[in-house]
């Protein structure tokens, strides 16, 4: 557990009164400051790294656990998940700077206290003025350093449209919702040693990419216990909370992103940002058994593979074959296989291309896909271009329930670890490198290893085709479970296990996030397995011809599940800083 102890202790309320002192410039009262005690101290200087609990009311689970509290204490004072998950976003784009965000996306699935059920699009989207070769040279060849680094790489960002948009299902004043993060920022917070890690480990591409000095860059490396102080994005927010989206989009920190922009060869135009709009999306939902799931469609991949995996293992008596037995991971690996040549093909944003979501979903196409399964050997997959999957988990997910029945399940994300790693100048935030997310030129696989083609090609104010999948699940039409995750393509095989975890084997949340995760993407033709994956299950694989390449954690899972008695067993993934709160 990690305690940070090298700060002297600041009751949260204390804190907040001195930070009303100094912030004289901005006008907006603070009188419902109490808000964030909600009465427990949130310190952010001391504070522990909570895994798994069980609440009786509401409960947060997401990356940092003074994001989870935050939610949490919105909550307990009166507001509900979707004032919480607003809250939790705004916290986690400073204290989780590295995927928490307000310059990237993101996609919220949820379901209101009355059965209303949602899914809101906030992913970035291509400038006008993206072209469909734009990251190839003059012989073609694709430039992936262009899409994944720097000022080029970035999509208009979606995050604040997204938090007004779901804003309108929220209760509290939007400045309660704000504040705890213009605090965060403006007076700064203690960092863990992953933290640490990861900004030192990001140093050279923060002086690379970047054209004015900022707060993720100091003389010395960051250390476990070194407090992170944001002042220009305390100012962004605090613009934000003063004028809106319109704080984002138009104004002060629209000029201070056209300006980045320009000083870095970036393409994204004030026209750009006042253009952008986050989408209401009609839900994907289907039935398991007693179980309803519903996910998010296109511009996702997430929801429509998830829903694949599910129906093509649907039949299957996977509990009598053993957890994680070579015959259950098998039958899963085929289906993913499946899934993912069909994601390559088909999918991209449906206000471009014509996602056939019915098709794809359906039992009767779904069931001819695996005619050719056979239970003794790997499907091979078409030979393109085998890429690598480097390791990387970014993007962060958000799982809130309240105590009046709203469910919310967020992924958001600046693509990679702190996004093009390019910080706007004077406005402190990080703009996201999800250009990388289009198929940059056809079968030429992207940071994630993934391919595509025309579906998912690039052109001016389009969505790139994404694999995140905020998940709800309902048992008998009542609350039963929201959990998501971040990893890039192994964000849809990761809630395909969660769902196989705790629907099929009846796992506990805590379980199913611990057990070991594995995932195959059609291409390349590998199973990747974390390092704990069971030795024996991997023999027999390797035996039936199958190539395995360990690596390291897969996913971030954050679940909430309720027991029988209306409680809700929360708990967040043991690979990261992640952490539970609730009351
Ligand atoms: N940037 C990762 C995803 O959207 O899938």
């Amino acid at each position: 557990m990690f305690v940070p102890n090298c700060f002297k202790a600041i009751q949260w309320n204390k804190f907040f009164v001195a930070v009303l002192i100094v912030s004289c410039s901005y006008q907006t009262s603070f009188s419902q400051s109490e808000l964030i005690g909600a009465g427990k101290q949130i310190d952010p200087y001391h504070y522990t790294i909570p895994k798994d609990a069980t609440f009786q009311h509401a409960s947060v689970a997401c990356a940092h656990p003074l994001a989870s509290m935050i939610g949490a204490a919105v909550m307990q004072k009166g507001g509900n998940a979707f004032d919480a998950a607003i809250a939790t976003q705004l916290a986690l784009a400073v204290v989780f700077p590295e995927a928490g965000n307000i310059g990237g996306g993101g996609f919220m699935v949820a379901r209101t206290a009355k059965g209303q059920t949602l899914a809101l699009d906030y992913r970035e989207m291509a400038p006008e003025k993206a072209s469909r070769n734009m990251y190839l040279d003059k012989d073609g060849n694709p430039n992936m350093h262009l899409s994944q680094d720097g000022h080029l790489a970035s999509g208009v960002p979606g995050s604040v449209a997204g938090i007004f948009a779901m804003y309108k299902y929220a209760k509290l004043p939007f400045e309660q919702l704000i504040t705890p993060a213009i605090i965060l920022a403006d007076k700064g917070f203690v960092i863990s040693e992953k933290e640490a890690h990861l900004l030192n480990a990001t140093r050279a591409d923060f002086i690379k990419y970047n054209t004015k000095p900022n707060a993720f860059v100091k003389p010395t490396p960051w250390k476990a216990g070194d407090t992170l102080v944001q002042k220009d994005l305390a100012k962004t927010l605090m613009r934000i909370s003063q004028f809106g989206a319109k704080g984002f989009y138009e104004g002060e920190t629209a000029k201070l992103i056209v300006a980045e922009m320009q000083r870095g060869k970036g393409i994204i135009s004030l026209e750009d940002l006042k253009q952008y709009k986050a989408i209401d999306r009609t839900p994907l939902s289907f039935q398991f058994n007693e179980y309803t799931i519903v996910g998010m469609p296109p511009p996702s991949s997430g929801g429509i593979i998830v829903e694949q995996l599910m129906k093509m293992i649907a039949n299957r008596p996977l509990f009598s074959y053993g957890f994680e037995s070579a015959k259950m991971v098998q039958l899963m690996v085929e289906a993913e296989r499946r899934a993912f040549a069909d994601r390559a093909a088909y999918m991209g944003d449906p206000d471009f291309w014509k996602v056939p979501v019915k098709t794809l979903t359906s039992n009767a196409y779904l069931a001819q896909r695996m005619a050719n399964y056979d239970s003794t050997k790997p499907t091979p997959s078409s030979m393109i271009k085998e890429g690598q999957i480097p390791e990387h988990d970014e993007t962060t997910h958000i799982s809130i329930m309240d105590a009046e029945g709203n469910m919310v399940s967020i992924t958001t994300t600046l693509n990679g670890w702190y996004g093009s790693r390019t910080v706007v100048g004077g406005a402190g935030f990080f703009l996201n490198n999800e250009m990388d997310d289009f198929s940059v030129k056809p079968g030429v696989p992207n940071m994630f290893g993934a391919v595509g083609g025309e579906a998912n090609a690039i052109q001016p104010r389009k969505r790139m085709l994404s694999s995140m999948a905020p998940t709800l699940v309902l048992k008998n039409n009542q609350p039963f479970m929201v959990c998501g995750t971040p990893g890039g393509t192994t964000i849809p095989t990761s809630v395909f296990q969660t769902l196989v975890d705790v629907l099929i084997f009846n796992m506990s949340a805590e379980q199913a996030i611990a057990a070991p995760k594995f995932h195959h993407q059609w291409l390349p033709d590998v199973i990747f397995v974390e390092p704990n994956f069971p030795k024996n299950t991997i023999q027999q694989l390797e035996a039936m011809g199958y190539k395995i390449q360990q690596r390291g954690p897969i996913g971030r899972t954050e679940i909430i599940k309720v027991l029988t008695n209306g409680n809700k067993e929360t708990a967040a993934d043991i690979r990261g800083d992640d952490a539970v709160a609730g009351y």
